[in-house]
């Protein structure tokens, strides 16, 4: 198994150009079905989640090729084979329920294993479930998969109890070929759902009010293929800005969008960290003063992300004074405390809220990736702490981001990977 081996890394300085949104590149493979012709994507971020998936497509007689390099993706699902999804590859990422939507509007049928729960949470699918049947879906629970059928999709108003994410753009992707209205109230608002609407909307869709609460999606009756460049990876862009921080560095990170980073820059702002927009698309990040501790609350966007919660304990953890973080989107997001503890950290958790009572220094010891965004926030007090961080696990790094290791190594950083 791989591990990353970290050590003490002062003053990150340089530049870092920052890869396509794993978020966003999901749901636009996922998209990809709803047209039998050929669709190109950019700036793809290759990352094992994005080649899991590939692998679930290309299982269903899609013609798919990857080209790293180029990190773009060629898609043409002329045909679908298939509409099941395998229980061993769709379980290795829960994005894979996102094909549920495109696979109901094209082939009127699927049959998705549960994603089933995750150490962050038990996550499960029910206002996915809700949309579809209130457009006219029946579905049936058998065997740990979800099998769903539909004569002939029809819009309607759904109300989202919580504005998710997945279930927001699964039932885009299911309405944009129904007949009819819908319209998603309560819908999630983040930059990622914007950027699978513009997709869907280079396909011929119908589509408006995304960014906003409420979505309207009059449905068309065929969509044609489309070329799309995918929004950079806004919680990468954040993971480096704490690396600046903790650092005490100075970076100037490339391929952001400002807009989409608004709830992150108001945190480091807030915390004494300096950030300066050197140009349309590239931020400084840097620290002259004392940073300060802070209170923030993981909400929907815009408010503050709950994957860049992680990243903040770790530099919180470091900063002399008392600091709350309550997370209100998952119910079971702080297992990366205990880790921080290990390395001297000193959190309390309470419910939903962990205080943070910042320390001098932290140290160096072998600690375990517990997912993907805590797996982040190790490396970052590993950058930060005395002596050497071993981190295991790390896969669940990999899942999100692209070469983590070399990008932070060419900013100066102590890290190597071992198997
Ligand atoms: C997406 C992101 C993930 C991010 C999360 C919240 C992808 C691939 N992943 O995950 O990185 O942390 O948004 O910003 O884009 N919920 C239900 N029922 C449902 C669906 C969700 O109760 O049917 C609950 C979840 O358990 C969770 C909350 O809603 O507590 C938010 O989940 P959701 O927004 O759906 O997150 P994902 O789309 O899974």
């Amino acid at each position: 198994m791989a591990k990353f081996i970290v050590g003490t890394s002062k003053g990150l300085k340089g530049n870092v150009a920052i890869s396509g949104s794993k978020n966003a590149i999901l749901p636009i493979l996922a998209a990809t079905l709803l047209t039998e012709e050929e669709c190109v994507i950019k700036s793809v971020p290759v990352l094992s989640d994005v080649t899991a998936l590939c692998s679930m497509l290309s299982d269903m007689g899609i013609d798919i090729v990857f080209q790293k390099e180029q990190e773009a993706i060629w898609i043409k699902a002329k045909n679908i084979l298939k509409t099941e999804a395998d229980y061993e590859k769709a379980g290795k990422l829960r994005g894979s329920f996102l094909i549920m939507g495109p696979l109901l509007a094209r082939c009127k049928e699927a049959n998705i294993p549960l994603p089933g729960g995750c150490p962050i949470g038990s996550r499960p699918v029910d206002l996915h479930l809700k949309g579809f049947s209130a457009l006219g879906a029946k579905t049936q629970q058998a065997h740990g998969s979800i099998h769903i059928t539909a004569k002939q999709l029809k819009g309607d108003k759904i109300y989202l109890d919580f504005p998710s994410v997945g279930a927001t753009e699964n039932i885009m992707m299911a309405a944009v070929l129904a007949k009819g209205v819908t319209t998603i109230v309560n819908a999630a608002a983040e930059p990622e759902i914007i950027d699978l609407a513009v997709f869907l909307k280079k396909m011929g869709a119908d589509i408006s009010g995304e960014g906003t609460d409420t979505i309207t999606i009059t449905g068309v009756k065929k969509l044609h293929g489309a070329e799309h460049t995918v929004m950079p990876d806004r919680i990468e862009a954040g993971t480096f800005m704490i690396a600046a921080a903790i650092t005490k560095g100075d970076i100037m990170i490339e391929n952001v969008v400002e807009r989409d980073l608004k709830p992150i820059l108001a945190k480091l702002s807030e915390a004494n960290v300096k950030t300066e927009k050197i140009a349309e698309k590239t931020l400084r990040v840097y620290t002259t003063a004392k940073l300060q501790p802070i209170s923030l609350k993981t909400m929907p966007f815009p408010g503050f992300p709950t994957d860049m919660q992680a990243p903040f304990m770790s530099l919180l953890s470091v900063i002399k004074g008392t600091s709350v973080i309550t997370e209100t989107v998952f119910e079971n997001r702080f297992l990366h405390a205990g880790e921080l503890q290990r390395m001297g950290a000193k959190i309390n958790i309470e419910s939903r809220s962990a205080i943070i009572e910042g320390v001098e220094k932290l140290t160096g010891t072998q600690v375990k990736a517990t997912d993907l965004r805590a797996g982040a926030g190790l490396i970052l007090s590993a950058l930060a702490a005395e002596g050497k961080t071993e981190i295991s696990d790390i896969y669940h790094i990999e899942r999100g981001y692209y070469h983590i290791e070399k990008k932070l190594k060419k900013l100066g950083a102590d890290i190597c990977k071992v198997q």
